[in-house]
């Protein structure tokens, strides 16, 4: 009889600033800007890749068969950092199931759409559905800026937080596909 694998679920902190509201306390997105010399699309072995450190994000990203991303919104759009510890690797990203969570003054909605794209780009299966979490007015953006405790416990967002359980189950069943094909490799 063999035992199944439990697959590894990572969440990915997009913010980096300090302080933050981001609540964690690993932080792995800890990479220089850009500095590949090769699209790595066309990298099917992390040997391949230059840098150090290009090597060791891969291995992380690796080990985990699907992503939830907790986002804030930057003027609109996603933290820079972001973007470019996406664009380090390619393969390990695509085909593997990803949720997205924003925050933010409005819920961090636009941010949102935008990540969608760039990972569909990397060929990951974006949830349809993504959660938008809304600080509870200008006084609470001023303390999430500050990364003061904002109190997330019982009673705060409780409507969102059946729609991020729903969600949630949509990734594990996702999870449960988890052999289907990937999509082409070349970018658009
Ligand atoms: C550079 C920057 C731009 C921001 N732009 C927006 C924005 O477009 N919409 C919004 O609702 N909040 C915006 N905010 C407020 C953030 O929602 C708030 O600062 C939040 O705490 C950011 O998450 P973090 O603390 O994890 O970095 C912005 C904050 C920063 C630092």
């Amino acid at each position: 009889m063999t035992t199944p694998k439990i697959p590894s679920i990572a969440i990915i902190i997009c913010s980096t600033r300090q302080p933050r509201v981001c609540p964690q306390v690993a932080s792995f997105l800890n990479l220089p800007m850009f500095d590949e010399s090769t699209i790595p699309s066309q990298i099917k072995d992390s040997s391949a890749y230059a840098q150090p450190h290009t090597r060791a994000w891969s291995a992380e990203i690796s080990k985990h068969q699907a992503f939830i991303f907790v986002l804030p919104q930057y003027n609109w759009g996603y933290p820079a950092v972001l973007k470019n510890a996406l664009d380090y690797l390619f393969h390990e990203w695509a085909g593997k199931p990803a949720m997205v969570v924003s925050y933010g003054g409005h819920g961090g909605g636009k941010a949102a759409e935008q990540l969608k794209q760039v990972l569909q780009g990397l060929r990951m299966r974006v949830l349809e559905s993504m959660p938008a979490l809304t600080f509870a007015g200008h006084d609470a953006v001023i303390a999430a800026t500050r990364g003061e405790d904002l109190g997330l416990g019982e009673g705060v967002w409780d409507g969102e937080r059946e729609g991020i359980r729903r969600v949630g189950e949509e990734l594990l069943e996702l999870l449960v596909d988890a052999d289907a094909a990937v999509g082409g490799v070349a970018n658009e």
